[in-house]
């Protein structure tokens, strides 16, 4: 198998050295075994067909990988597999004025497409934490939501189109750039959040926005879980926002601590929220802050007077996730629906107490779209293995409220091998039955990212 691959790649665009392999063979997930027999790197799309077609041919398997910052196990290879990684097709090709799209290779990087836009004077919205490594053909492959999806959606909202080597080795155009375009089964969709199992994504033309007004930031304190959704509710009756994100308290102390950064409030609150707006609308926002104030249900809050302020107060939402990293995090993304948001959330909390009372549990996310983040945490005395074990066993009495308020177990991170396990509590067997046939017709063989979504 190897010698093929070097037939195809050269030499040098072939790894198997163990320490490349654990590099390469993996994602941020830590729960899983890694162990790929090979590292390839494309550099053109006629080498993904090769790669496919020999594939097929000899029976190997294919886990495809972007910026590695996957949460589900969606780009782990531990069974043997090739792992194809896109870094090396990471050239922005071409920006059309007129249609405002850009056509890109799968391998760029988030922010490289966010710079790039920048400089033509446009604006590229999907952010996250880890948009310094993520890479536009996995953020697509997840359907990466992020910190603004209230204004501007998540990753399919921008996706126009998709070029796509399917398992059985084809190259398929999805959509060509057309904004209408009603001929039948629109199958970039399906690419769209298919985590690799249907294909791989070697290029994707990507709408991109007009530039957005300054923005302004506030932070505040708030005690009581319950009051976030109406603190959400006063905030949007007035004005447009462009993010409303939350932490906990635990939170929070983990990235002062990890970041050695100042507390946001001299008060003590439970939790935070952060908001984002147009700074032409401050007036109204202070108005609705006031509001917030008098209602008992913000102790203090703080607003960014300057873009390096703002830059710092969202340090204190974006340093989450690598602030709790060592203590390898249970991740639970979850989401409901923005009304069922408050009930969810009372249910979670008895769950949490009941159920984990010997460990740290650390909220945060994206609650102005319904979507938390509910990050449990090990305890140094407990091993990876035994932890996961004991958070694995216990999810289904979460997935059980999920189900029942017709929430999602996975909401912009993937069902991976993390969730796979669960996903009939989000999915009808009827759906998880077509998603089988669907997998089929794209990858017979079943050799692209095997044992992904479904088992
Ligand atoms: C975030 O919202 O920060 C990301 O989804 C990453 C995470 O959940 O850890
Ligand atoms: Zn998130």
């Amino acid at each position: 198998m190897i010698e093929s691959l070097v037939n195809i790649f050269s030499k040098d665009g072939v790894l198997t050295d163990r320490s490349d392999l654990a590099i390469w063979g993996t994602d941020w997930t830590r729960s899983y075994k890694v162990a790929p027999s090979a590292v390839v790197f494309p550099k053109k799309t006629e080498e993904v067909v090769a790669l496919v077609r020999l594939a097929n041919e000899s029976g190997f398997c294919l886990v495809p990988s972007g910026g590695r910052t996957g949460l589900s196990g969606g780009a782990v290879a531990s069974d043997g597999e090739v792992v194809v990684s896109f870094e090396k097709m990471n050239r922005i090709l071409d920006f059309n004025r007129t249609d405002q799209i850009v056509r890109c290779e799968s391998g760029v990087v988030t922010q490289a497409l966010q710079e790039y836009a920048d400089d033509k004077g446009m604006y590229y919205p999907v952010d996250f934490a880890s948009s310094g490594s993520s890479h536009i053909g996995g953020n697509i492959a997840t359907n990466a939501g992020g910190i603004k999806v209230i204004r501007y959606g998540l990753t399919r909202d921008w996706v126009l189109g998709l070029k796509v080597v399917t398992g059985t080795g084809d190259v398929i155009d999805c959509n060509r750039g057309l904004i209408k375009n009603a001929t039948g089964y629109d199958l970039r969709h399906l690419f769209i959040g298919s985590e690799g199992t249907l294909g791989f994504i070697v290029e994707a033309e990507i709408r991109l926005a007009p530039k957005p007004v300054p923005q302004r930031v506030m932070v505040l304190g708030v005690n009581e879980l319950h009051s976030l959704l109406s603190i959400l509710e006063t905030f949007q009756a007035e004005l447009t926002l462009s993010a409303f994100e939350f932490f906990s308290d635990l939170a929070l102390a983990k990235v002062l601590n990890h970041r050695s950064l100042q507390k946001p409030l001299s008060s003590e609150n439970s939790f935070y929220a952060l908001i984002e707006y147009d700074a032409k609308d401050d007036p109204i926002a202070f108005e609705a802050f006031q509001k917030t104030i008098d209602l008992g249900w913000v102790s203090d809050g703080v607003v960014s007077q300057s873009d390096a302020q703002a830059a710092a107060l969202w340090s204190l939402r974006e340093g989450i996730t690598e602030s709790i990293a060592p203590h390898t995090p249970y991740k639970n993304d979850v989401s409901v629906r923005i009304s069922e948001v408050p009930g969810f959330l009372s249910d979670v909390d008895q769950v949490v107490n009941r159920r984990y009372p010997e460990f740290d549990v650390c909220w945060f996310g994206h609650i102005g779209d319904g979507n938390l983040h509910l990050n449990i945490l090990r305890p140094d005395n407990i091993s990876s293995e035994e932890f996961y074990r004991r958070c694995h066993d216990i999810s289904p009495e979460l997935f059980d409220l999920i189900q029942h308020r017709g929430g999602s177990i996975s909401a912009e991170h993937g069902v991976g091998l993390l969730k796979r396990d669960f996903l009939s509590f989000s999915r009808s067997p009827a759906e998880i039955e077509i998603m089988r046939k669907l997998k089929s017709v794209f990858d017979p063989n079943n050799i692209m990212n095997p044992g992904k979504i479904l088992r």
